[in-house]
């Protein structure tokens, strides 16, 4: 085969935009990892995605790890997760040694199947909570799920990582749950090489995660 077809290679727009900001990071000597650039992205997403809240970590799977931190998921709890995905979604779970229940996904979505997730609670009726996934940006069907997940008092995260912007019923992928997640790798709906952002409208929870993810640095008044 002659010509290579790359798996979504980053484009960059042809005016130039995203050099601009790249030199002023350099200009203003913004290079440290946060500053005005990073809380105005934060700010964005969750307006984009109508969020309380959002808080940018270094990846997807960060941000995955950070949700089930958030959650209390510890040593000898059971999560549901999406068997149908890319490992990242499955391996924060481990981080937090955890045992991960894999849902099969149904033909419609190739997404969690409800009655799948109905069935494994019956068997496990005590999870610490569900990921589900919204792979190659298609929605789940997402409100079976909640239902399912609200009915068992389980929260529920969703691993949008590849869905930024898509819509179920008129809402984003990624704010039906406790928690969305977003990743920027390289292959992403928007990129930042690497990168992910956790959104929620528990404000408290993010600001948590927050100190968590920069070696609990506070604020100085
Ligand atoms: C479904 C899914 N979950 C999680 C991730 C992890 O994101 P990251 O690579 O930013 O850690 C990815 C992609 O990389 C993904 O496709």
């Amino acid at each position: 085969m002659e010509k290579r077809i790359f798996l979504s290679s980053p484009h960059m727009s042809d005016e130039g935009y995203e050099q601009q900001y790249i030199k002023e990071a350099f200009d203003t000597n913004w290079i440290a990892p946060l500053g005005e650039n990073v809380n105005k992205f934060e700010e964005e997403i969750s307006a984009y995605v109508g969020s309380k809240t959002a808080g940018a970590l270094s990846s997807g799977t960060a941000a995955i790890h950070m949700a089930l931190k958030a959650l209390e998921v510890k040593k000898d709890d059971i999560v549901f997760c999406q068997s149908l995905t890319f490992s990242a979604t499955a391996n924060p779970i481990i981080y937090q040694n955890a045992t991960p229940v894999f849902i099969d996904s149904e033909k419609e979505t190739w997404n969690m199947d409800p009655k799948a997730l109905e069935k494994a609670f019956e068997k496990y009726p005590n999870p610490k909570a569900v990921i589900v996934v919204y792979l190659y940006g298609t929605p789940a069907k997402i409100d079976e799920i909640k239902e399912i997940c609200d009915r068992h008092n389980t929260p529920l995260v969703e691993d949008a990582a590849e869905s930024l912007g898509s819509m179920y019923k008129g809402k984003q992928t990624g704010t039906f749950g406790k928690y969305g997640i977003y990743s920027f790798n390289g292959n992403k709906i928007i990129t930042t090489s690497g990168g992910g952002m956790i959104v929620s409208d528990d404000e408290e929870k993010i600001a948590k995660v927050r100190f968590w993810a920069t070696q609990s640095r506070e604020e100085d008044s």
